[in-house]
Order: structure tokens, then C-alpha cells, then sequence
């Protein structure tokens, strides 16, 4: 497995590899590599020729009052499983080599932000798009990898690559959790273990508001206090946002009818966890 952190030592190695004709697959991530990223990893290695992770914990996507700075990073335990999932290339930028100074280029999003993150985050999807498109550049692979954890955030780089043209296929992988239900990530790193079984809350109140949709339940509004209802019961959790979008749009909707999706944002004491399904009328 090869190591880079310059954009130019990158670029040579994707180079010879394309001069082969080989396909390129790549996952882009924040470090702090779980089995949620693995299973993203392990997707790209089994579908490409080569496979490229890339390791950056992006400063523009992160608010004035995030957790930039409390990030959790652990750089040999994340080479430690690129390695185990054999992946060929790990590239692991300084701020200053993406950022340099001077940098005044934005991608950004309408329509597809105007809801759920979009509304509570405001600037992360132009911080999202900014570096997405960025490592696109860079890497120019034919596939790209992203987790429906981050169901907006699929739906936004989706869009993105439609409208700049962007030639890379971009894939959705299913949400990897816990075996109590609760979806992984870098940020379960926060919680104390009274937060953390606290946090089953979010599963379990989807899984409520599922059954109510199999159930035949047509009207968002009933749907989304009974999913408040169940995370209100929970001392230690506070609601973000409740919210029911069409799957594709990310806007909001009267009635269920096409697929929907059903996405919540949750503090568990200071930090903030999402979750969402989506669902097939
Ligand atoms: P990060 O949070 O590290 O996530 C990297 C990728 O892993 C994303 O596509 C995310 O959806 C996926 N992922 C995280 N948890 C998952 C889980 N439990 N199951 C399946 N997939 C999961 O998302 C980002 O980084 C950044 O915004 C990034 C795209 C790298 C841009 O900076």
C-alpha cells in the first residue's frame, strides 16, 4: 500500500496506473476509520482495479462552533485497516496542501440543502462540495464511495456530479451499525457510556416510525411526533431535526407517496448524531 500527502506525488501514481488501463475506485474519508468505512473500502477494492482512500479531516465543512478541533484522528490505526482491507493508495493531505494560500474557489448547492443538515449546518455542504469536487480532481477515479449514514450528503455529491459533468459513478452503501442498532461513526467516540446506550435511541425510534409506515400511516406530521414522542422520552437526547424528504429532492413533503426519507439529528448530551431509512411506498 502506498502512503502520499502531496497533490503531485499523487497524480504521478494515478497516472501509471491509468497508462495500464486499470479502473480506480475511491472512498473519501475523515480518518477515525470504523467498520462503516471499511465496508466502503473493502466495495471499492472488490469493484476496481485499484483502490484509493483518501484521509482529511476538512476544516470548510465544519461550523464555527464544531468539533474541528476535538476531531477524532488516529493515523497509524487508520493505515492499520486501509492495509488490512487492501487498499493500494492512502493519501493523507496537510490542510496547506489543499488549502494553500490565497485558495477562493467554492463549490456550492441550492434546493438539495435547503433541509435537514442544510437548515442546522449552514456552509457544511458547500464545505462538502468544495473538497468532494477537489479530491475528484485529484483522483479522478471511475467509482466513488459514499455511505447512506450521510443520506443528504449522498444526495448532494449525487447532484453535484450530474450538473459539473463530473465523469465518475457515484456509488450509495448501506448504513453498517452496531449490533444494539446504533449507526456507526467516528463521532460514537464522544459518548460516555451512559450516552452511548442512551443513543440506541435514534435507531429505535426510526424503527417506530417505520413500523407506522408499513402500517399504512400517510401523513408526515403524525410520523414525525411520533418519532419526537419517543426521543423526547430519553433524558440524556435532544432533537436537531425530525424531518420526512423526498428521497431524491430533499424536500419536504404533505402526504408520503414516492420513497421517502425519513432523517433525524439528534445531540446525546454535546454531541450531535444523525440516522435516517428510506422507504419505498
Ligand atoms: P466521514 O464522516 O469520515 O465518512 C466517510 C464516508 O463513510 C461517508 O461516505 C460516510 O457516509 C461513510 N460512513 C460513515 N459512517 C458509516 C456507516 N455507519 N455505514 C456506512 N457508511 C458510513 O463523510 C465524510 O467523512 C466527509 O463529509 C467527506 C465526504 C470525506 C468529505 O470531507
Amino acid at each position: 500500500m502506498e502512503k502520499t500527502t502531496s497533490v503531485k506525488e499523487t497524480r504521478q501514481i494515478i497516472k501509471d496506473w491509468k497508462k495500464q488501463g486499470l479502473s480506480i475506485g475511491f472512498v473519501p474519508t475523515m480518518g477515525f476509520l470504523h467498520e462503516g468505512h471499511q465496508s466502503l473500502i473493502q466495495r471499492s477494492v472488490s469493484e476496481n482495479d485499484r483502490a484509493v482512500v483518501s484521509i482529511f479531516v476538512n476544516p470548510m465543512q465544519f461550523g464555527p462552533t464544531e468539533d474541528l478541533a476535538t476531531y477524532p484522528r488516529d493515523k497509524a490505526r487508520d493505515l492499520f485497516i486501509c492495509e488490512s482491507c487492501d487498499a493500494d493508495l492512502v493519501f493523507l493531505p496537510e490542510t496547506s496542501e489543499l488549502y494553500p494560500a490565497g485558495f477562493c474557489t467554492f463549490a456550492d448547492m441550492t434546493v438539495l440543502t435547503t433541509e435537514l443538515c442544510g437548515k442546522t449546518r449552514p456552509n457544511h455542504f458547500r464545505g462538502v462540495c468544495t473538497i468532494v469536487n477537489k479530491l475528484f480532481n485529484i483522483i479522478t477515479p471511475d467509482r466513488a464511495y459514499f455511505g447512506r449514514k450521510d443520506a443528504q450528503q449522498l444526495a448532494v455529491i449525487t447532484r453535484m456530479a450530474l450538473d459539473f459533468n463530473t465523469d465518475i459513478e457515484i456509488i450509495g452503501c448501506e448504513i453498517i451499525r452496531e449490533s444494539d442498532g446504533l449507526a456507526k461513526s467516528s463521532r460514537n467516540n464522544y459518548l460516555s457510556p451512559d450516552e452511548r446506550k442512551a443513543a440506541c435511541v435514534l435507531s429505535r425510534s426510526l424503527q417506530a416510525g417505520r413500523v407506522l409506515l408499513e402500517s399504512g400511516e400517510k401523513d408526515p406530521r403524525v410520523l414525525i411526533a411520533a418519532i419526537k414522542d419517543i426521543i423526547s422520552n430519553e433524558p440524556l437526547a435532544s432533537i436537531d431535526y425530525v424531518e420526512i424528504v423526498k428521497a431524491d429532492s430533499i424536500q419536504k413533503v404533505d402526504r408520503i407517496e414516492d420513497p421517502v426519507l425519513v432523517a433525524i439529528a439528534v445531540y446525546i448530551g454535546k454531541t450531535r448524531l444523525i440516522d435516517n431509512f428510506v422507504f419505498h411506498v
